[in-house]
C-alpha cells in the first residue's frame, strides 16, 4: 500500500432508530470534519461508521411494529444511509452488525477469548436496562430499581450465562492509563473512568438467553453474544480481523481516534480495551468522549415534532449551513443548546454577516474598481502584515486545535481571519483609495482581500462541502479547493495576479429570525398604537416637545442589505434593508461621505413611520438618521448613527 501517514477514525454504530435526530448526526458530522481535516493534511484517511443492529431492544421494537428484526433494521439502516448522503459524510466503509463479515468475525473473536481462558460459564443474577442495553449490579442500581445512566425502570435477569474475566486485566488496565494520559480525552472523562475501575472492576455476563436477536455463541448456540461486545467488535471486524484477508487490518490497525459521545465513554475505554488486551492486539490510540447537543424541550421540538429532523433543517437552511451550526456550537469536551433560534443567530451572523458579506464586498469592489481581475499588489502597509500575521496565526490555531479535537476552537481561530478581514476593509476604505486615485494602496489592499478569500476557502475544506469551492470558483481558481492541502492556507501568495473573478449571489442569505414570534410582537406594538389616542398638546417653549410627540416618531434599528448609487446623483444611495422580517427601500442623501460597499451589514438607525417619498424618480420608505459635521473644505461631512453591540435588526429605539 501507498507509504502516506495512514489515519483511521471511526464513529459509534447507530442503534436502529426512528428518531434520529440532530444530535444524533453530531457526532457523524464531527466524525466528517476531522476525516476531511486529515485527508486535506496529506493522510491516508480510513473512516468507519456502521449500524448496531442486535439485542433485546431492537427485538422488542421490531416485534411492536409486526415486522422481522431484519426487515425493521434493514428499513432503517436504508434511512441512515440517506442521512449521511444529504450530509455529505465521506465515510469509507459501512458496517452492518448483522452482515456476514461482522457475524463470523465476532464468533471467532468469541471462541479466541473462551480458548484462552478469558470467558467462563457461570449463572447470571442481576438487574438489566433494555434501553441501555446495560447490565447493573444490586450496588451500583442503589436500590431504586432505576437504570443510573437512563432513570428507566431496570429489570431483574436470572439466567445462565457466559462471562468475560475482566477482573483480571483491571491492574493491567490501570498500567496503560497511567502510562498513556492522552489515551481518554478530555482529561475529566479520564479521571472518572480511573474513579470506576478503581472501585473494583466485575466480570462481565457477555451472553443472554432469553432471546435470540443477536449473534450466536459458537459452542453453544442457545446463547447469543451481548450486544455491546458484537458492537464494539465493529471496528476490527470491518478490517477483516480474523478473515482469510487481513491486509487491511495490519494496515489501519490500531485505530487513530473512536470519537463518541460522553454517555458511551465507559464501553470504550474500559469493556473495549480489555477485550483488545485480551486479544493481544495493541489499542486505539485514542478515544474521545465529546458533549451532548441539548434539544429545546420547549413548544419548537416538541409542538411541530419535526424541527429538529436534520433531513428537514438541511431542506430548510442548506448542508453546510448545519454542519457549521453543529461543529460550532458544541464546545471541547461540554454541552452545546440546540434551538433553531440559536441557529438562525448563527447563521445570520457568522455566515451571512461575517462570511458572506465578506466575500460578497471584495468581489463587488474588485468588479468595481478592476472589472473583476485581481490586480498585482502595490504598496505595503503596516494594516497588510497585521492582515496577514491574523491569517498565519488562525492557520496555525485552527490546525493546533483540530490536532487536539477542538472542532470548535479550530473554526473560533478560522472566524478570528474572517473578522480581521472585514475589518481591514474599514480600515483600509478602499473607496477612499479610489477616490483619491492612490492606486498602489488600493492595488495592495484588493489583491490582500482576495488572497484571504483563497485562504479561507482552504481552510473550510473540512467543514462545509461547497462553500469552499463556492469561494474558489468565484474567486476564479480552477480545480478545487480541497485538492490543494491544508498547507496551501500556509503560504501567503497562492493567488495569481490576473485571475478574473466571477462574484455569484451572497453565500449565505440571511434568514428571518423565527417569524411566528416576530409577527406576534409587531402586532402588539400595532394594537398599542392604535389604542393610544392623539395626546393632547400643550402649548410649551419653543422647541420643547413633551413623551407622546416623541413616541409618534417610531424610530428602529435597520440592517444595510443592499447598497448603490442613485442614477445620475452624487449623493444620493438607495439602500435595501432589513427591518425583522420585513424589507424596504431608502434613499438617503449620504453619497458623498459613504461608498455603498462600505455599509452593506452595518447596524443604522431609521425612522420608520415616515411618509413615502420620491427622490429622484426613486421611492424611500424612510430615513435613516446621521449627524452631519464639518468636512474637508466647503464640504458638510456625515456620520451614520449606528449601535455599539449586536443587536437584531427591527428592534424599537426609545
Ligand atoms: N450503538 C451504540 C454505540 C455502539 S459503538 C460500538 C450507541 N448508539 S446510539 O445510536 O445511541 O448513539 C450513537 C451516537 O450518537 C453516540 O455517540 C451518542 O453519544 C450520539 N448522540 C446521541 N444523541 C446525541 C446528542 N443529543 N448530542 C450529541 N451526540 C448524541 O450508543
Amino acid at each position: 500500500m501507498a507509504s502516506k501517514k495512514q489515519f483511521y477514525l471511526t464513529t459509534p454504530i447507530y442503534y436502529p432508530s426512528d428518531n434520529l435526530h440532530i444530535g444524533h448526526a453530531y457526532t457523524t458530522v464531527a466524525a466528517d470534519a476531522l476525516a476531511r481535516f486529515k485527508r486535506h493534511q496529506g493522510y491516508d484517511v480510513m473512516f468507519l461508521t456502521g449500524s448496531d443492529e442486535h439485542g433485546q431492544k431492537i427485538q422488542r421494537v421490531a416485534l411492536e411494529q409486526g415486522v422481522t428484526p431484519q426487515k425493521y433494521v434493514d428499513r432503517i439502516v436504508a434511512g441512515f444511509k440517506h442521512l449521511w448522503k444529504t450530509l455529505d459524510i465521506s465515510y469509507d466503509d459501512f458496517i452492518r452488525t448483522t452482515e456476514e463479515r461482522h457475524l463470523r468475525s465476532v464468533q471467532r473473536i468469541f471462541q479466541r477469548l473462551y480458548e484462552n481462558g478469558d470467558i467462563y460459564k457461570s449463572e447470571y443474577e442481576g438487574w438489566y436496562c433494555v434501553p441501555c442495553e446495560t447490565f447493573w449490579t444490586e450496588r451500583q442500581i442503589t436500590g431504586e430499581h432505576v437504570c443510573p445512566d437512563c432513570g428507566r425502570p431496570v429489570e431483574l435477569v436470572k439466567e445462565e450465562s457466559y462471562f468475560f474475566r475482566m477482573s483480571r486485566y483491571a491492574e493491567r488496565w490501570l498500567r496503560y492509563i497511567e502510562a498513556n494520559p492522552d489515551f481518554i480525552q478530555p482529561v475529566s472523562r479520564r479521571n472518572e473512568m480511573i474513579s470506576f475501575v478503581k472501585q473494583g472492576l466485575e466480570d462481565l455476563c457477555v451472553t443472554r438467553t432469553t432471546f435470540d436477536w443477536g449473534i450466536k455463541v459458537p459452542f453453544d448456540p442457545d446463547h447469543v453474544i451481548y450486544v455491546w461486545i458484537d458492537a464494539l467488535a465493529n471496528y476490527i471486524t470491518a478490517l477483516g480481523f480474523t478473515s482469510a484477508d487481513e491486509t487491511k487490518f495490519r494496515h489501519h490497525w490500531p485505530a487513530d481516534v473512536h470519537l463518541v459521545g460522553k454517555e458511551i465513554v465507559r464501553f470504550h475505554t474500559i469493556i473495549w480495551p480489555i477485550m483488545l488486551m485480551a486479544l493481544d492486539l495493541p489499542l486505539p490510540k485514542k478515544v474521545f468522549g465529546h458533549g451532548w447537543l441539548i434539544l429545546d424541550s420547549g413548544k419548537m421540538s416538541k409542538s411541530k415534532g419535526n424541527v429538529v429532523d436534520p433531513l428537514v433543517l438541511v431542506d430548510k437552511y442548506g448542508v453546510d449551513a448545519i454542519r457549521y451550526f453543529l461543529l460550532r456550537e458544541i464546545p471541547f469536551g461540554s454541552d452545546g443548546y440546540y434551538s433553531e433560534e440559536a441557529l438562525i443567530k448563527r447563521i445570520n451572523s457568522d455566515l451571512a454577516n461575517d462570511l458572506g458579506n465578506l466575500i460578497y464586498r471584495t468581489l463587488t469592489m474588485l468588479n468595481k474598481y478592476y472589472d473583476g481581475v485581481v490586480p498585482a499588489p502595490g504598496l505595503e502597509a503596516e494594516v497588510d502584515r497585521d492582515l496577514r500575521q491574523v491569517a498565519r496565526t488562525a492557520v496555525l490555531d485552527a490546525e493546533a486545535a483540530m490536532d487536539r479535537l477542538e472542532i470548535s476552537v479550530a473554526l473560533e481561530a478560522i472566524w478570528e481571519l474572517v473578522k480581521r478581514a472585514n475589518k481591514y476593509i474599514d480600515e483600509t476604505a478602499p473607496w477612499a483609495l479610489a477616490r483619491n486615485k492612490e492606486a498602489d494602496r488600493l492595488a495592495t489592499v484588493m489583491y490582500n482581500l482576495a488572497e484571504t478569500g483563497r485562504i479561507l476557502a482552504v481552510l473550510l475544506v473540512p467543514y462545509m462541502t461547497s462553500t469552499p469551492r463556492l469561494i474558489w470558483e468565484q474567486l476564479g481558481l480552477s480545480a478545487d479547493p480541497a485538492a490543494q492541502g491544508w498547507a496551501a492556507a500556509k503560504k501567503w501568495g497562492g493567488l495569481k495576479p490576473g485571475a478574473k473573478t466571477h462574484r455569484g449571489a451572497p453565500l449565505f442569505p440571511r434568514i428571518d429570525l423565527d417569524k411566528e414570534e416576530l409577527t406576534m410582537d409587531t402586532e402588539k406594538t400595532t394594537v398599542k398604537e392604535k389604542v393610544s389616542k392623539t395626546p393632547k398638546v400643550e402649548k410649551k417653549a419653543v422647541n420643547q416637545i413633551d413623551i407622546h410627540e416623541f413616541g409618534r416618531i417610531e424610530l428602529k434599528i435597520a440592517e444595510v442589505l443592499l447598497a448603490e448609487r442613485v442614477p445620475k446623483s452624487k449623493k444620493l444611495l438607495r439602500l435595501e434593508v432589513a427591518l425583522g422580517q420585513e424589507r424596504r427601500q431608502l434613499v438617503a442623501g449620504i453619497g458623498k461621505s459613504y461608498e455603498p460597499e462600505q455599509l452593506i451589514g452595518k447596524k443604522i438607525v431609521v425612522v420608520t413611520n415616515l411618509k413615502p417619498a420620491k427622490l429622484m424618480g426613486v421611492e424611500s420608505n424612510g430615513m435613516l438618521l446621521a449627524a452631519s459635521f464639518p468636512g474637508q473644505g466647503e464640504e458638510e461631512a456625515i456620520s451614520l448613527l449606528t449601535v455599539d453591540r449586536p443587536i437584531d435588526s427591527g428592534a424599537r429605539v426609545r
